[in-house]
């Protein structure tokens, strides 16, 4: 399907594309992850893209704890400020990313100055006061937040982590109640990467039932989706959400993109720590995608929806990690200098094929019955 805004010859030019946030209204929200680039306009394409397609938005870095409170007694909050605002002004769903998470976290708040790990008291005191002080101060403003990422290992178990190691499992229950004390209108969410797994997935609905089973305000699960073209199925993402919506609980999906690229890693993992090294077989479009691999990206993208479609009414937002091509952490992870096209937007900000298997799934899952 080609969105042409007229038979002229410029008509490749010309191309209107529809609005994704028209395509997907009354089924879900629909956004990126933004940098700072996009939200103080500096990059002023991806910017009025953003407004043009999205009703949603997520931080990629600004609120994580290294950014936004990098030391014990300072707390940096105008990147994140100018976020929240963005999203005010576009009249967008704001989410909060992300309060509780081993990555991206500063030694200070798990060590003391010799390195030795600190008290159960002294973290639990440092993940309210964090907590408090950074939902606290959105409070209203930004609607839902991952108050904890990534807590699972692959085999569904709990993650060494110094909130696990330290704290202990109730840092869980503890995070959520923090939350949910300095903001008791937003939606609370956990938000994890390859819950498509079995293991991973079994091992999560087993953790959120502990949450529940607890009293823990917990409105979804956030399906990172971090998505290759072969990984997972369709079926698995059919069953994943249908697991969590079982539980009574929604469904976002959080941070997707689809990788192209040849894997460096095995697994699925998208754990940020994670490096490769690069050779130039694995960085093989550098010149550009050929046109089978954008097709398959459309085809991929278009399955994926119509998943997602099928399952509208327990999901409340799809998030694309990322505006366009170039902006993506797949240029840099886990191979660093690649060129990834993981996206519905190019290194342009053109809408690619991927974008049009997008919209497909969006009008075919809403076309009457024949
Ligand atoms: C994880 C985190 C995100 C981001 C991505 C990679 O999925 O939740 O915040 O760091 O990794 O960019």
């Amino acid at each position: 399907m080609v969105f042409t805004a007229c038979a002229h010859p410029r008509a490749a030019q010309l191309r209107v594309e529809p609005s994704l946030r028209d395509e997907f209204r009354g089924a879900f929200h629909i956004g990126a992850a933004l940098n700072p680039s996009q939200f103080t306009g500096r990059d002023s394409a991806g910017a009025r893209l953003v407004a043009r397609h999205y009703d949603t938005i997520s931080p990629e870095n600004v609120l994580k704890w290294a950014l936004v409170h990098p030391a014990l007694d300072r707390y940096d909050f105008a990147p994140a400020d100018q976020y929240v605002a963005f999203g005010e002004r576009n009249g967008m769903f704001v989410v909060g990313h992300t309060l509780v998470w081993h990555s991206q976290l500063p030694r200070w708040v798990h060590q003391d100055a010799n390195g030795a790990p600190v008290s159960r008291d002294t973290l639990l005191a440092r993940m309210r006061d964090h907590i408090t002080t950074v939902v606290g101060r959105y409070r209203g403003r930004i609607k839902g937040w991952d108050v904890v990422n990534e807590a699972l290992n692959e085999d569904g178990s709990l993650r060494h982590s110094p909130w696990l190691d330290i704290i202990g499992e109730d840092y869980l229950v503890k995070a959520f109640q923090f939350a949910h004390e300095a903001d008791p209108s937003a939606e609370l969410y956990y938000n994890d990467y390859s819950l498509e797994n079995p293991a991973k997935r079994a091992g999560a609905v087993a953790l959120c039932k502990r949450l529940l089973a607890a009293g823990v305000p917990l409105t979804a699960v956030g399906l990172q989706a971090h998505q290759k073209l072969d990984w997972p199925t369709l079926a698995a993402e059919d069953s994943t959400i249908g697991a969590f919506a079982a539980l009574g609980l929604r469904v976002n999906i959080t941070e997707l993109d689809v990788d192209v690229l040849p894997p460096a890693v095995r697994g699925q993992s998208a754990d940020v720590a994670t490096r490769a090294t690069a050779t130039a077989a694995q960085n093989p479009y550098a010149a550009g995608l050929p046109d089978s691999v954008q097709r398959a990206l459309a085809a991929r993208y278009e399955g994926l929806f119509s998943v997602f479609m099928k399952h509208r009414a327990v999901i409340d937002r799809v998030t694309f990690w990322g505006v366009a091509d170039g902006d993506s952490w797949l240029n840099n992870w886990p191979v660093r200098g690649r060129t990834s096209y993981p996206l519905l937007f190019d290194r342009q900000h053109r809408a690619k094929p991927a974008f049009d298997g997008v919209v497909r799934a969006a009008r075919t899952a809403r076309a009457p019955a024949t």
